[in-house]
């Protein structure tokens, strides 16, 4: 007879110290409060609008779809096609042992490629320390053993590159490397090109298996200069794997949208590879949702919302650029912050003063002092960085 009361022996399930900070800073009434918790995009009024070129596409969706039936597996595959080229470049587009399929968002992404690599006989992932707190529940599923790698120095304010390739030298041929493709979450510093120059070679001469979040293309620098590091991986190794994300950058957050791209040794293999990705996603959501999907092709499809889509995004990448000139300019202590990348940077806070700041200013952020620059404004971040500077030792 089944255990009646099975549903007891549950784990307590970990509050999400992020969510949780959503309803604390809700709750505040000081209009002078600054959410800069969030991880998503605001505009210079606060708000995290449907982009044009989206409502566009969504209205032609709506006239020209026939039908809601199943598509494949797969997902949209006119979708994984010309994500490809936004993602690789045309000089991998066309490249036959580079794979993808769709799935629900960059986590999507994540979990399938954790459970090829499983089903591929990987064991180990090695994960840079920060990395976005959600890599290691996501990869951990499929059981891979991960391993710590130093990546940034919060005191510094610096990747710790010859550290982290130190690191890299006990890993084996098969060993699986997790990188951020671009605007690392949560600390917005980046690989130089010459650092991924470096990287990529030994990665390649070691048999080693590069898995590259690429989650904020086009948030940091431009689409393709935040996709520079990843195709020089990809160009380079024979076997890789890249989780990409249109969440972000076409703001379509809760539909979902991204795809997974795997690079095989030859053609053969990539079939394989193929066949095997589908029979993971049917186990797991058996097809992707289709709107965010159809939504980006059509964009990417249709001329005139391309290119007004391009033109949104570099009116968001250029907001951000703004504020972190800003911050930047308003003490020397925070000049790093134009040197990094994307939505997030972290403050050399302690998590004390990380409360102080929200009692004394209303200013939410993670405990660990990542803050989303996207949450500022032109009116409050001035006081933000004063604030803020005030807590940092001279
Ligand atoms: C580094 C990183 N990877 C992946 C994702 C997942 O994005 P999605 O919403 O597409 O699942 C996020 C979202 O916050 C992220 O920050």
């Amino acid at each position: 007879m089944a255990d009646k009361k099975l549903f007891e022996n549950l784990p307590e399930p970990q509050p999400d110290a992020l969510l949780a900070l959503i309803g604390l800073c809700r709750a505040d009434p000081r209009p002078t409060k600054i959410d800069v918790g969030v991880g998503v995009y605001r505009d210079a009024a606060g708000a995290t609008p449907i982009l044009r070129s989206v409502k566009a596409a969504e209205k032609i969706l709506i006239e020209t779809q026939d039908t809601k039936t199943y598509l494949g597996s797969d997902g949209d595959t006119r979708f994984v096609e010309l994500i490809k080229q936004v993602a690789f470049g045309d000089a991998l587009a066309g490249d036959p042992t580079l794979v993808g399929v769709q799935t629900p968002g960059g986590c999507g992404a994540l979990r399938l490629g954790a459970e090829l690599l499983k089903s591929a006989g990987a064991t180990r992932i090695f994960l840079g320390q920060p990395t976005w707190p959600n890599h290691a529940p996501l990869l951990g599923v499929a059981r891979l053993e991960t391993v710590d790698y130093p990546y940034y120095d919060t005191a510094k304010r610096t990747v710790r590159f010859d550290e982290m390739m130190k690191a890299l030298e006990g890993a084996r041929a098969g060993d699986v490397v997790l990188l951020h493709g671009c605007c690392h979450n949560p600390t917005g510093a980046d690989l130089s090109l010459d650092q991924w120059d470096r990287l990529s070679r030994f990665v390649a001469d070691r048999g080693l298996i590069p898995f590259i979040d690429l989650a904020y293309q086009g948030l940091g620098n431009g689409l393709d200069e935040d996709a520079a590091g990843t195709r020089m991986m990809v160009e380079r190794v024979d076997q890789a794997l890249v989780a990409q994300s249109c969440d972000k950058n076409f703001g379509l957050y809760r539909e979902r949208t991204g795809a997974l791209f795997v690079k095989a040794p030859s053609e053969a293999v990539a079939k394989a590879v193929y066949g095997n990705l589908l029979s993971l996603a049917r186990t797991n959501w058996s097809m992707p949702p289709d709107h965010g999907a159809a939504i980006v092709r059509i964009i990417l499809d249709t001329p005139d919302l391309r290119a007004d889509w391009k033109a949104e995004l570099t009116e968001m990448l250029a907001r951000i650029r703004g504020l972190r000139a800003r911050l930047a300019a308003a003490d020397p202590r925070l000049a790093y912050i134009d040197e990094q990348n994307g939505m997030f940077s972290m403050l050399p806070l302690s998590p004390e003063q990380v409360l102080e700041l929200r009692k004394e200013e209303g200013f939410y952020m993670a405990g660990s002092g990542r803050f989303n620059v996207a949450g500022l404004s032109d009116e409050n971040v001035d006081r933000f960085a004063k604030a803020v500077a005030a807590k940092l030792p001279a």
